[in-house]
């Protein structure tokens, strides 16, 4: 027999009801399919080899007959030790000289970027990611941060949105205190997760008073956001071990929340073998260390952003989200809304008008590239207009949770109920289900559907409507 279980969890602080969730264990398994996170449409796995630099230049040149601010991504990959579940595109190595190496390649990546772009742009918002940034000595991030700011207009007095990701394992007062004054304001922390025991199955040791040091340290120095990252399904974690690092983090009072789902993809990441298949936390206890962790992080005060994300009601992403300026890239939910990002480093990601890029992913490839004099792009993809479209509703979707049809039609000059016909049709078992309610002239998410916002997007995602679902996109649960 079926048990629907229906708990409604309310924000109470937010008289918004987009902010609403409602728990519904029945309906999260039945649409636990995997699906794409949406940090780009297309996404990712469809960027293509023929998509090169001239194809980059020629929409670099483009964006600045627009003059749209900049968002400038650094990624920054090195690693002094390993941690076992580690997705990222990160290089483990005790040798320093390699961060000294990169610098270099990377500073000339920053004077190549840079002249494709008129000089007035303003960067509001920087970021650097890993990696672990802060395995580069003070004097190379001075260094780097000196450089990017000769080569762009960055801007001071905390006008920008500055940030950087941190491992509180490693990184010292002092350098907390020298990234203040090179403008970062925003920090993020891996924290993962409390427990001892699920801490040595990971090989990341850390304590809370660790944690508790930087992020005091952080909001001494006037960091503006303190963020900490948080994964479910490691190996050992249950309801009740979970329960306790939840606590913790909320008596820390970070103004942002990610908790991430574990990706346990082991053929495609091999540190990810160390793990203990036995010891992770089966599908039932995951979705009720789910349901736990989006009921008190809403209880202790956070807003429910969507996918992954919670924020304090007054940290700037919950505000922008009220005001329906919410926007989404490859670092996940962003408050800037009509910038171009440009990548910077092995692997990341640009996305420049209306193409996305992506560098060589290994340093070898990238080395060579800027030692010629070019950019080490390898892929990317120019949208054509069936994608600027189909991107503007999945960002609506799943920053506002809400498409009000006048916005795309006054945009793109098309009739949605016409463009859409297919798609409104395949959402009518949604509705039936009560993911979704539609009116004429819009779609809004219901509580029930706050966390199903990727299988709501993929409907509207030509290419899985096209092909069959692929395998490479993590579940939601
Ligand atoms: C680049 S890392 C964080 C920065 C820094 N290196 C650190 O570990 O503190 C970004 C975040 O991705 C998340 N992450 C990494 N691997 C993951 C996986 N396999 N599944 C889910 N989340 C993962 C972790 O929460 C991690 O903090
Ligand atoms: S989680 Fe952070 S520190 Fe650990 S391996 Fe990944 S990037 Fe490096």
């Amino acid at each position: 027999m079926n048990i629907r279980v229906a708990r409604v969890v309310d924000l109470k602080v937010i008289d918004n009801s987009r902010q609403a969730v409602q728990w519904d264990e029945d309906l999260l398994r039945r649409y636990d399919v995997a699906g794409p996170r949406y940090t780009s449409y297309p996404t990712a796995n469809l960027f293509h080899e023929e998509f090169g630099e001239e194809q980059y230049r020629h929409a670099c040149a483009a964006s600045n007959t627009q003059r749209r601010p900049l968002s400038l991504y650094f990624h920054l990959p090195f690693c002094a030790t390993v941690c076992y579940y580690c997705a990222c595109n990160k290089i483990v190595t005790a040798n320093r000289e390699r961060a000294r190496e990169y610098l270099d390649l990377l500073k000339e990546e920053i004077r190549l970027q840079s002249a494709l772009f008129e000089n007035g742009r303003p960067v509001t918002q920087l970021h650097w990611g890993g990696g672990t940034p802060t395995f580069f000595s003070p004097a190379e991030m001075t260094e780097l941060m000196h450089h990017t700011a000769r080569h762009f207009r960055l801007l001071d007095a905390d006008r920008g949105e500055y940030s950087i990701e941190i491992d509180p394992r490693t990184v010292e007062e002092g350098t907390i205190g020298l990234l203040r004054g090179l403008g970062f304001n925003r920090l993020s922390l891996g924290v993962q997760d409390f427990d001892p025991r699920v801490q040595k199955a990971v090989n990341r040791i850390q304590s809370v008073e660790q944690v508790r040091t930087v992020t005091e340290v952080a909001r001494s120095f006037g960091f503006r956001s303190v963020s900490y990252d948080l994964i479910y399904g490691l190996p050992h974690q249950s309801v009740e071990t979970f329960r306790e690092t939840l606590d913790t983090v909320v008596a820390l009072s970070p103004d942002r929340i990610s908790v991430f789902n574990y990706a346990h993809l082991p053929a495609r990441f091999k540190t990810q073998r160390q793990i203990d298949e036995a010891a992770l936390p089966p599908a039932a206890e995951k979705v009720r260390i789910l349901e736990q962790t989006i009921s008190g992080l809403l209880k202790a005060g956070y807003v429910y952003i969507g996918m992954d994300h919670f924020a304090k009601p007054n940290d700037e992403l919950a505000v922008a989200q009220r005001q329906g300026g919410l926007h989404r890239n490859f670092q996940g939910y962003s408050t800037h809304r009509g910038a171009d990002l440009v990548g910077l480093g092995i692997s990341s990601i640009g996305q420049v008008g209306n193409v996305y890029a992506q560098n060589a992913k290994a340093i070898p490839e990238y080395a060579e590239a800027i030692r010629s004099g070019h950019l080490p792009i390898e892929r990317g993809i120019e949208l054509s207009p069936d994608d600027l479209i189909r991107r503007q509703v999945i960002t609506d979707i799943i920053c506002q949770g809400s498409l009000r049809f006048a916005d795309i039609e006054e945009l793109f000059g098309v009739r949605v109920e016409h463009y859409f016909a297919r798609e409104l049709q395949q959402l009518v078992p949604f509705e039936v289900d009560g993911l979704v309610t539609t009116r004429p002239g819009r779609i809004d998410v219901t509580p029930k559907g706050r966390l199903l916002l990727r299988v709501i997007c993929m409907v509207f995602d030509r290419y899985l409507q096209d092909a069959v679902r692929p395998a490479a996109f993590s579940r939601i649960i």
